[in-house]
């Protein structure tokens, strides 16, 4: 299959309405005494699984992590593999866009077509990263 910006979509099957719990779940997690606010991210990958990640904040403010990038490491740790569908919830069930940093994370393992849940729907990361910088870039 292949989506509307020409980017190879994953046949995997996406239970978005799954996606979203699991991201509500793991912002439960979240370690945020600073800003207050928890946020889980949840992500399915090219093999079928999903993993999660949550935000965790440090007294030195500009070196707390989001949750996109534990996520990033949950997906390192259990197999690899690339994002498919990406999910971002606060703890009490709103939809949070992944921040500008996070975006670039997601790209880096999920590419493209990685789908990511938005405001405005479904959309792939070529939509939610327009004109990415990105491994191609690289000599
Ligand atoms: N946060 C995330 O976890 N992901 C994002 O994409 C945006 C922001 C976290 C970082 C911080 O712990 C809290 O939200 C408030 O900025």
């Amino acid at each position: 299959m292949v989506d509307a910006v020409g980017g190879a979509v994953s046949d995997v099957e996406v239970d978005w309405e799954l996606l979203r719990g699991k991201a509500v779940e793991a912002a439960q997690s979240a370690y945020c005494p600073y800003s207050g606010l928890q946020v889980g991210s949840a992500a399915l990958c090219d093999d079928g699984r999903i993993v999660v990640g949550c935000n965790v904040e440090n007294a030195a403010y500009g070196v707390g992590l989001c949750a996109e990038c534990t996520m990033a490491g949950q997906l390192r740790l259990t197999g690899g593999g690339r994002f498919v569908a990406v999910a971002c919830r606060s703890g009490l069930g709103e939809l949070l866009m992944p921040c500008g940093r996070c975006r670039q994370i997601l790209y880096e393992l999920g590419g493209a077509s990685c789908l990511v849940d938005t405001p405005s729907g479904v959309l792939p990361m070529s939509r939610v990263l327009p004109d990415a910088f990105g491994p191609e870039d690289l000599p």
